[in-house]
């Protein structure tokens, strides 16, 4: 028979144990992989003509987005700057969002809600023989002024829509 106590155990000893299962997810998060170290990413000429504030997810599994902003080109990384999960682009919103503790950055990288301490990092860019290449072994923070690096950001002339 099955008395008060016993259910309250019951329900103690399935809450620890459903909590004690969460752990490795808490200590392991959807966290993002390392970005590859170069990408070709392609025809330098071939983003001039995309719209301002598109943002080309085709390198996410890469670890990270190429978004378009009015000055330039850049290589925003896929990592929350927060515990390091992997951020989604929500085109409704228009933001990146975290789906781990609910930051949000916005379409330049800047840390707009939640815990986040610091906008995305932003990965070094260049142009050889036309073509754009984005290189994860170097890394600008926005917090720490490096944004104003010539490599964080491929410029391009403003598109027909600014
Ligand atoms: S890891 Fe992104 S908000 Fe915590």
């Amino acid at each position: 028979m099955l008395t008060a106590a016993g259910v309250g155990w019951t329900a103690l000893t399935l809450g620890g144990t459903v909590g004690v299962l969460g752990v490795p997810r808490l200590l392991a998060p959807n966290v993002t992989a390392e970005p590859e170290v170069l990408v070709d990413i392609g025809e330098l000429a071939g983003y001039a003509q995309v719209s301002l504030g598109t943002v080309d997810e085709r390198f996410k599994r890469q670890g990270f987005w190429v978004v378009r902003l009015p000055e330039g080109l850049v290589a925003l990384s896929t990592s929350c700057t927060h515990l390091g999960c992997l951020l989604n682009w929500d085109d409704r919103d228009g933001r990146f969002k975290c789906p781990c503790h609910g930051s949000g950055f916005d379409l330049a990288g800047v840390n707009r809600e939640g815990p986040a301490p610091r906008p995305l990092e932003r990965l070094r860019v260049t142009v050889e023989d036309g073509r754009v290449i984005v290189d994860g072994r170097r890394r600008f923070r926005g917090e720490r002024g490096e944004w104003g690096h010539s490599e964080s950001m491929v410029r391009l002339e403003p598109s027909a829509e600014s």
